[in-house]
């Protein structure tokens, strides 16, 4: 029996070291460009690398492997700023291709949190898929009280494919019970009158998955039985460090708690002294971390696919920085910070320090020049609407504007593009409401060419007018990013799996 870890390099080493014990090969991290994977934007999970071993195209090194994998998904890039939410993420995974199968995954997960991590055994709770008897069963075989383990569909239960086709089966997640034993309901487990337990209660943390991977999905989404079965798992480290460092959220683990001092120091600001400014230090955090992930595995902001999901980090990390207060360096001036904490697992980020200094500054310099113009573009709209007393007025633009390319004419053209629209859409009838609405707010087409050409979020939009009284017209910019979505969906969706769709925030 080892010692509990007490941070995150020695849980990556406990878990390592447990299953290296147990006879598995020890790999690291792939990249998170996945290999020969056309199908996946980015490395979204510790399995991806070994989808051609699970589905028998190629042969293994060794039929069990374990793993520390950095994983990105892009879904939560919007979300991040909460306490849960991260994009970069890492796996700590065993693996086995057609080797040992459900029992020993099992066995071997509840020794590992057990005995090894030790986690207090009467807060584990256990989920199986509805009609896996087999995993329960097993469950029930090692100690588990029924009560404890509960039964959920495809939603919760069901695992990959990653991607838009490979290897996938039915899940048993462990999650650990965070509240207090005296709140536990008298009910019989599945009760789902009870409407309590994992996947139902916020107590609950999902610690560990354990997929036992016996299918292959194709493109058809037709799943067909795989010549053997395998184990793919995944136990979230940074959720697993909570636990172990008895903390309230991911920020206060010791793999953010250096690049958070290093940001109250660079912005003269404290952690802790309101949740603005808590938010505002945590995407700064997770956006440099990830960003510094990306470019040390050779993405490059574009905008485009995997260049553009960087392009997005990086941009609405350096709007956070700037809130709080940071003018410039807002991502790259935390990166020695990043590469000293994790370069010992991730010797990547030590060989292209340099590199991604370079990359961030150049785009941080870059963002700083267009959000400096759409300023001047966004003041143009609203002085062209403060000069107008006449409706018939916007249907005239000086000379001068109507050729300019300064910033301030190319505004004062789109607003009165937008309000000749308008007018032209409701009638004449229509002209005083119209021209009273759109000079109350930026309309739905100038806030998305801010966005769209200017870089210019419509956060930003709403906040640099809100003290000349202006609105702006989230609506109708919304209906402008549908289209412009629709416009890329019949262009051609080039990547697909659900953990990696592109949203705009
Ligand atoms: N592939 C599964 C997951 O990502 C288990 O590793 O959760």
């Amino acid at each position: 029996m080892t010692a509990q870890p007490s941070n995150s390099h020695e849980l990556r080493k406990v878990f390592l070291d447990f299953f290296k014990d147990k006879d598995h090969l020890i790999l690291p991290s792939s990249s998170l460009i996945p290999a020969h994977d056309p199908t996946l934007l980015l490395t979204n999970s510790g399995m991806a690398q070994f989808k051609a071993y699970f589905s028998g195209e190629m042969q293994p090194p060794h039929p069990r492997i374990a793993t520390s994998q950095k994983c990105f998904r892009t879904t939560d890039i919007e979300e991040v700023g909460d306490d849960t939410h991260l994009t970069l993420f890492e796996m700590l995974g065993n693996f086995s291709f057609g080797d040992y199968f459900k029992k020993d995954a099992c066995k071997w997960a509840l020794e590992l949190m057990t005995n090894n991590l030790e986690f207090e055994f009467e807060r584990l709770y256990f989920t199986v898929y509805k009609t896996d008897e087999e995993a329960e069963t097993i469950w029930i075989d090692l100690g588990i009280p029924i009560e404890r383990i509960y039964r959920f569909g495809d939603k919760d239960n069901w695992w990959g494919p990653a991607g838009e086709e490979g290897p996938c089966g039915p899940s048993s997640e462990i999650n650990y019970y965070t509240g207090s034993f005296e709140d536990i309901p008298k009910v019989a487990a599945r009760d789902e009158t009870a409407n309590w337990g994992p996947n139902n209660n916020e107590n609950f943390l999902e610690l560990y998955n354990l997929v036992f991977t016996q299918f292959n999905r194709d493109l058809n989404r037709n799943d067909s039985i795989l010549p053997a079965k395998n184990i793919d798992t995944g136990m979230g480290l940074e959720r697993t460090l909570t636990i172990l460092q008895k903390v309230n959220n991911i920020y206060e683990t010791d793999l953010f708690r250096p690049i958070i001092s290093h940001i109250e120091k660079s912005a003269k600001i404290n952690w802790g002294k309101s949740p603005k400014g808590d938010t505002a230090i945590k995407v700064v955090a997770e956006h440099a971390r990830s960003a510094t992930f990306l470019i040390a595995d050779g993405v490059i902001p574009e905008n485009t696919g995997r260049g553009y999901v960087l392009r997005r980090l990086i941009r609405r990390g350096m709007l956070f920085g700037r809130e709080l207060g940071l003018e410039s360096s807002q991502l790259s001036n935390f990166v020695g910070t990043i590469v000293k904490e994790m370069g010992s697992h991730y010797p990547e980020l030590i060989d292209n320090e340099q590199f991604i200094v370079e990359v961030l500054e150049k785009e941080e310099k870059t963002f700083s020049k267009t959000l400096n113009f759409g300023t001047s573009v966004l003041r143009g709209m609203v002085n062209y609407r403060s000069k107008i007393s006449d409706p018939k007025y916007p249907l005239v633009l000086s000379n001068e504007s109507r050729k300019s390319d300064d910033p301030e004419s190319i505004g004062a053209r789109l607003a009165n593009e937008s309000i000749k629209n308008q007018i032209k859409k409701n009638g004449e009838t229509q002209e005083n409401e119209v021209v009273k609405k759109w000079k109350g707010a930026i309309s739905g087409i100038e806030t998305f060419v801010l966005y769209d050409t200017y870089g210019f979020p419509p956060e930003l939009t709403k906040e640099s007018v809100l003290d000349k009284g202006i609105d702006v017209d989230i609506y109708g910019f919304n209906k402008e990013m549908n289209k412009q979505r629709e416009r890329g969906r019949i262009s051609g969706k080039k990547f697909g799996g659900g953990n990696n769709e592109i949203k705009f925030y």
